[in-house]
């Protein structure tokens, strides 16, 4: 209908999008293929029947099995191309997208191997469909600290192609203050930080990240909601929230799209994103998120257009950039 055409065309940013998430299952057979690795499905059909998640972990569990069929740059490099055409045709402009190298480099992939195929899909991005990108480098909570350290390590000799450090994976008895150590030190060499909080885990959490981490952005962020004061906060520092509605619902935060927060969220003065999380998993590309929330929540027009206009504001382009797509 109108408003879906609406959404597909307005120029928008995605904030919160797992490269490895992107992994449709087509590619992912054919990647198996190409590399000789053997997958527990017999094919498409039964691995998108397993797509049949109950919580964050559940989810996490196929997806960091489903990483394994990446073993080269070229492995890499067509993994977020096809990304990058996929959200062409939702008129994503910008993109900062997450990746997770300790996935890779624990069965062997050497940690060049990753962000070279990766980088160079951002390049092509940018020359030919006209999208621009940061890379950010996620560390896995369920890891340790020491993990994530050398995460970090291997990462300085490319410290020109990456746009900031985060947090994710299993947020359950993972808090953001097991990080801290890693974070100062990003926070050190310049990093722009995000953390992902309040997804699963409870509103410390959001403000550990904040306050422990230095995240300038929460990845979630839904269970604020809770904490009054800690939304109050959110609201007075603008601090942005990429919320990923069709996720929460696939991982059950919430039993259906039409119970999610978004609008309350948006309607206590938040500075609130709408984004993809994992599409391949999760069943729908950012358009189709704000679709689905269009439909389910009754959002406006005009409520997509601030919608939209957040998602640049939240960026971590340069003013100059920023205004030039406002
Ligand atoms: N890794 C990929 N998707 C994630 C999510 N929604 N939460 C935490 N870690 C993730
Ligand atoms: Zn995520």
């Amino acid at each position: 209908d109108r408003l879906e055409t609406f959404i597909r065309g307005i120029p928008k940013a995605e904030l919160h999008v797992h490269i490895e998430g992107t992994l449709e299952p087509e590619l992912m057979f054919s990647l198996a293929r190409r590399n000789g690795i053997a997958l527990p499905w017999m094919g498409v059909e039964e691995l998108r029947k397993a797509y049949d998640f109950h919580n964050l972990q559940s989810f996490l569990d196929i997806y960091y099995q489903g990483a394994d069929v990446l073993q080269h740059v070229q492995d890499f490099y067509d993994l977020t191309w096809a990304y990058f055409e996929r959200a062409a045709r939702d008129n994503v402009r910008h993109v900062e997208l997450f990746f997770d190298p300790q996935t890779h480099t624990r069965r062997d992939v050497p940690f060049e191997t990753v962000i070279t195929g990766i980088h160079g899909a951002q390049v092509d991005a940018e020359k030919r469909l006209g999208i621009t990108s940061k890379l950010i480098l996620c560390f896995l909570r369920h890891l340790s600290e020491e993990s994530a350290l050398e995460a970090l390590h291997a990462a300085v000799p490319f410290r020109p192609w990456l746009g900031g450090v985060g947090l994710d994976s299993s947020e359950s008895g993972n808090p953001p203050s097991k990080f801290k150590a890693v974070f100062d030190e990003a926070r050190e060499a310049q990093f722009p930080v995000v953390a992902h909080a309040g997804e699963e885990g409870p509103p410390a959490y959001i403000r550990e990240a904040l306050d422990v981490l230095g995240a300038q952005r929460i990845d979630h962020g839904v269970r604020c909601l809770e904490d009054d004061a800690l939304v109050e906060r959110l609201a007075r520092e603008q601090v942005p929230l990429t919320v990923c509605p069709l996720s929460n619902v696939k991982l059950r935060v919430f039993p259906h799209l039409a119970q999610h927060n978004l609008k309350q969220l948006m309607g206590r003065g938040l500075l609130v994103t709408i984004n993809s999380d994992d599409p391949a998993y999760f069943g729908g590309y950012i358009g189709d998120n704000y679709t689905a929330c269009a439909r389910e929540l009754g959002l406006s027009q005009d409520d997509v257009v601030a919608l939209a206009k957040n998602s640049f504001t939240a960026s971590f382009l340069g003013e100059d950039d920023k205004r030039r797509h406002l």
